[in-house]
């Protein structure tokens, strides 16, 4: 009972939650309102610069608004904090909602790929890049966590989910590493397939790796790490393990550990982490034999950086007895004797034999670390290998994917090496690739919406692309050429090669073909490369490489050397081709698919949360290429939008189209452009969407809508108000109700009490409730002594009383009913009259008379009003000649009768010339009444039939004092039908009863026989 009130409470707020969902879309304009800081697409600004670009970027991630779009490209830049956009609520906000709905997400893309894919039912890739720190990595794992919590799931595919999201901490370990830039630096470029069945669970994974920067393993600049999980192993790994691996619980013991001086750091939780990694090779299905075998291989790393090398006389390198290097040998099942040959002697193959060539110290250490990065380089391909083996789909069906490919961005540096050159030159392919797909998705949207296409003007950096990976004629192939040469060749002969092949390419420049202002800034060791996004000056030194080759007894080593056989004298791929050749076929996958971008920038260097560095970010805008996406997404038209969406929003601002237009929406948009006065070169119609040229043009309605939304803002005011009224009127009356029904419980519960306040309301209810049931319910008739309502406690006595006076009330009632004086006073003259002589006077005794039987027609009423009115009755009266029956009526007066005929009278009797009344004796009801003859205006007696027989003649008796001028005759009643001439009414009697002419000329009258034995009772 006391829960009643927070039972209204209660329905208040469902009520309250119902209105909200009825009002979707007000959310969703709050939200956008809310995210009105700056531009939410870089699309729409009026001007394209930079410093138009940068600032809007600035508003809005001084407000939190980390994400802003050019069309369908996300912008996003790192904030350096935990933003509450990333929690569960957020995901279903953006699931399945259109991508330009809500405000900029990571999730609105995520979403708007997965959907396209499971509506198109074709590929996609996610493409996401930035320079390190930017948040790319972050980003990645964000839309695996958005598919791994939205997409559909099954026990069975929440095992491949795991794996997939499992994969990252394996891979993070074993793949990244604290830089200057990043605590958590990606060291390697992933692509990541998620492939989805037909229904869109995420059934399984696939993993490319690219270009390990395997130079950490054994060198770190100052203020970085090496890879994540030396440290982990060294500082998290168990006692048993580490003595297992000849492992020091120290990370200052190894040089490969110690060269950036910052081994251990606060912000990385190396003990924790290696706990992760542990629990996370067990879900991916790395069994323990070969989790023995991976940390063997990271130990021997850790034990061959710390070989160290004696010379002899001659300065060549020496090995003696060295526990580390035995330590190597035993974990990586290889024979001490030929590792040791290995690190220090060189085989030089002859013809017939080969000869081994002792190294120098220096060359002795450049053996041992290209051994260590050789080992873990494959040993990471390894990993990927069995992470895919682990996520691997095997059901054949057909399956579409998501590719994530995060992928370092624009790399520049005072000094730039090969690597660079690599990832640049991927990032060049990458804006090839960005060009080609979104120019031929533009040039096939148009040709689908039927609109003309318009040449678009951009850079297009094929040429450079070229520059770098043409056959026989790019950089790449001369870098072959060079590392393979017999001879000595050095790192000027390959710069000379260049300058020899590229000579007068417009993007390529060194010391010796520049110009006198650009020779001051290249060094004479360097070249210059005039990328899409701007300048880079590449250092030649220690561009060749070199490989060396192992056999081993460790099962993961032995794999990853596998494909090598070390005596092939065929001339082996240099780094840069092997690139080359993996970025081709990543572009090949890549082109097959549909394309979304993420474009990550870092907020500032220092890690630091609210803080814009402007010339930082302008910087990476620059080399991100996001001014010349933004020219080729804005050359032609800026803004597109199907009608149906473009209607919706904009059609308050017409007449003709608000509140609903009933035609097609594309009659619609027209109807409204028309009303706004879109010049015709601003906009074009294609087949289902609106182009619309400028952003201004947009903005212009934009501004236009937001006018008339505040208009429109008010009626919604005045609506909630009145929403706001009924709802408190529904509340209170249902506290009100709360308090009766509170009320009505308490007097139930006290209803045997005396009167007190609880029961005085609920008491006078109950008898009011009585009385009424009682009076609906009354006995009708004395005999019944059975129906009466049983009264509640309080009104027993009232009943009885009631009961009492009832049953004296109906007794009083039947005694008057049935002891009219009068009525019968003339009862007893009919009995003196026809008792004993008429047949059928015992079955009228029972029927009362009534004072009289017809409405008499108003004419009729006014022609005879001087006369007193006694007495009306239907009768039948047949005519003299012929006797035809006609119903007529006949009214007796204080003085005559009167035939009536509608309001006709037919013939007035005066009582003075009615000289005798007739009828049989049998149960006929034929009435003769006898009219003297002397009287001229009388045409003969008058015949007639008249149900009331007995009545009629009774009253007829009574106010014409004739009660001796009737006759009960036998067989026959003579009449007179004109003077002189005289017939007869004849009576029979039959079975059925009939009137009719006989052929005497007489009246015929046949009378039913009564069933006399019945009747003889009521006669007494
Ligand atoms: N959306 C975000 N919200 C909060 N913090 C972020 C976000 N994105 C990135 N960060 C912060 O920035 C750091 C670097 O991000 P991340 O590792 O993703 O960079 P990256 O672009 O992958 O760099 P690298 O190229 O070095 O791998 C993260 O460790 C995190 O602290
Ligand atoms: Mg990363």
């Amino acid at each position: 009972l006391m829960n009643l009130d927070s039972l209204v409470v209660h329905f208040a707020a469902l009520r309250l939650i119902q209105l909200v969902a009825q009002g979707q879309l007000d959310m969703e304009g709050a939200l956008t309102a809310r995210d009105r800081v700056g531009i939410q697409d870089f699309v729409l600004l009026d001007e394209t610069t930079e410093a138009a670009f940068l600032s809007n970027l600035k508003k809005r991630f001084s407000k939190d608004l980390i994400y802003t779009y050019i069309g369908t490209l996300l912008v996003s830049v790192n904030p350096y904090k935990e933003l509450d956009i990333y929690n569960k609520k957020q995901m279903e906000v953006y699931m399945g909602v259109n991508f330009f709905e809500l405000p900029p997400h990571i999730y609105a893309l995520a979403d708007n790929a997965y959907q396209t894919m499971l509506t198109e039912y074709n590929n996609h890739f996610i493409l996401i890049s930035g320079e390190s720190g930017a948040g790319k990595t972050e980003a990645s794992k964000k839309i695996l966590q958005y598919y791994a919590v939205t997409c559909p799931s099954t026990t069975l595919l929440n095992t491949v989910r795991d794996k997939m999201l499992m994969s990252n901490p394996v891979l993070e370990a074993f793949g990244n590493a604290k830089t200057l830039k990043n605590d958590n630096s990606s060291r390697f470029g992933k692509y990541m397939d998620i492939q989805f069945d037909s229904q869109g669970d995420a059934v399984g994974g696939h993993i490319l790796n690219y270009l390990l920067e395997k130079s950490r393993v054994v060198h770190q600049n100052h203020g970085e790490r090496n890879f994540h999980i030396f440290y982990q192993l060294v500082e998290g790994g168990e006692d048993d393990l580490l003595h297992e691996l000849g492992l020091e619980k120290d990370a200052q013991h190894y040089n490969y550990l110690t060269q950036g001086e910052c081994a251990i750091v606060s912000s990385i939780n190396d003990r924790n982490d290696w706990k992760t990694v542990k629990n996370a090779l067990q879900i991916i299905n790395i069994d323990e034999i070969n989790t023995n075998h991976l940390f063997g291989i990271v130990a021997s790393v850790l034990h061959l950086g710390n070989v160290q090398f004696d010379s002899d006389s001659k300065g060549h390198a020496l090995l003696n007895n060295n526990t580390e290097l035995r330590w190597v040998s035993n974990l990586l099942g290889v024979d001490a004797q030929s590792l040791q040959e290995g690190l220090t002697y060189r085989k030089i193959e002859a013809r017939t034999d080969q000869v081994l060539s002792p190294f120098t110290i220096d060359h002795a250490i450049y053996a041992r670390d290209a051994l260590a990065k050789a080992i873990y380089g494959q040993t990471f391909t390894w990993l990927v290998n069995r992470i895919n083996e682990s996520m691997e789909n095997k059901d054949p069906s057909r399956k579409t994917v998501i590719g994530l490919l995060d992928i370092y961005g624009f790399e520049v540096f005072y000094v730039n090496s090969f690597e660079q050159f690599c990832i640049n030159y991927c990032n060049e392919k990458l804006q090839q690739l960005f060009i080609q797909l979104t120019l031929k998705a533009e040039q096939e949207e148009y040709e689908a919406e039927d609109i003309e296409w318009e040449p678009v003007q951009f850079f297009n950096n094929k040429i450079i692309c070229d520059l770098v990976e043409e056959r026989h004629r790019g950089i790449i192939s001369i870098l072959d050429e060079e590392c393979l040469r017999p001879g000595d060749a050095t790192d000027l002969t390959f710069l000379e090669r260049l300058e020899d092949k590229m000579g007068n390419h417009p993007h390529f420049v060194t010391h010796k073909l520049a110009d006198k202002m650009t020779r001051k800034t290249l060094e004479r060791g360097d070249f210059r490369l005039l990328h899409y996004a701007g300048e880079v000056t590449y250092c030649v030194v220690g561009k060749r490489n070199q490989n060396l080759i192992c056999q081993s007894k460790n099962a993961i080593v032995r794999e990853c050397f596998a494909t090598v056989d070390p005596d092939s004298r065929r001339r082996p791929e240099t780094v840069a081709t092997q690139f080359k050749s993996s970025l081709l076929k990543l572009t090949e996958i890549l082109m097959a698919k549909e394309a979304w971008y993420i474009r990550c920038l870092k907020s500032n260097e220092s890690k630091q949360p609210g803080q814009f560095d402007e010339a930082l970010i302008r910087h990476q805008v620059k080399y991100l290429g996001l001014m010349e996406h933004l020219r080729v997404r804005r050359a032609g038209f800026a803004y597109r939008r199907k009608y149906d969406v473009f209607l919706k929003r904009y059609k308050p601002l017409c007449p003709a189209t608000w509140p609903h237009w009933r035609g097609v929406p594309a009659d619609g948009v027209e109807v409204l452009v028309q009303h706004l006065g879109y010049l015709p070169y601003e906009y074009k119609m294609g087949r289902t969407k609106i182009f619309i040229r400028h952003p201004r043009t947009l903005y212009a309605t934009e501004d236009a809508y937001e006018k008339c939304k505040h208009e429109l803002g008010k009626t919604t005011k005045i609506e909630t108000c009145w929403r706001g009224v009924q709802a408190r009127k529904e509340r209170e009356k249902r506290a009100w109700a709360v308090k009766v029904i509170k009320k009505f419980i308490k007097g139930y519960m006290t209803r045997g009490q005396a009167k007190c306040t609880d029961n005085s309301e609920y008491l006078a209810f109950v008898r009011q409730n009585y009385l009424n049931r009682l009076k609906n319910t009354l006995p009708k008739t004395v005999l019944d002594k059975t129906t009466w309502q049983s009264p509640p406690a309080v009104l027993t006595e009232t009943s009885e009383l009631l009961r009492k006076l009832h049953y004296r009330l109906m007794v009083r009632k039947y005694v008057r009913g049935i002891t009219p004086q009068r009525k019968f006073q003339l009862k007893l003259l009919t009995s003196s009259i026809f008792k004993g002589k008429k047949e059928s006077y015992p079955q009228s005794v029972a029927q009362p008379f009534v004072d009289t039987r017809i409405n008499i027609n108003i004419r009729v009423l006014q022609m005879i009003r001087n006369e007193h009115i006694k007495y009306s009755i239907p009768v039948i009266k047949y005519d003299r000649k012929g006797f035809k029956p006609r119903p007529r009526q006949l009214i007796l007066t204080q003085t005559a009768a009167y035939v009536i005929e509608e309001a006709k009278i037919k013939q007035r009797v005066l009582y003075t010339s009615l000289k005798g009344i007739s009828v049989s004796n049998l149960t006929d009801s034929i009435i003769v009444f006898h009219i003297t003859c002397e009287d001229p205006k009388q045409k003969g007696d008058l015949v007639m039939q008249c149900d009331h027989l007995f009545e009629f003649l009774t009253k007829l008796c009574v106010i014409a004092n004739k009660q001796n001028a009737v006759k009960v005759v036998q067989g026959s009643i003579k009449i007179e039908i004109q003077a002189g001439k005289e017939s007869a009414v004849d009576f029979t009697t039959g079975q059925e009863p009939m009137v009719y002419k006989a052929k005497n000329g007489h009246l015929m009258v046949t009378a039913h026989v009564p069933n006399t034995d019945n009747n003889d009772h009521l006669v007494e």
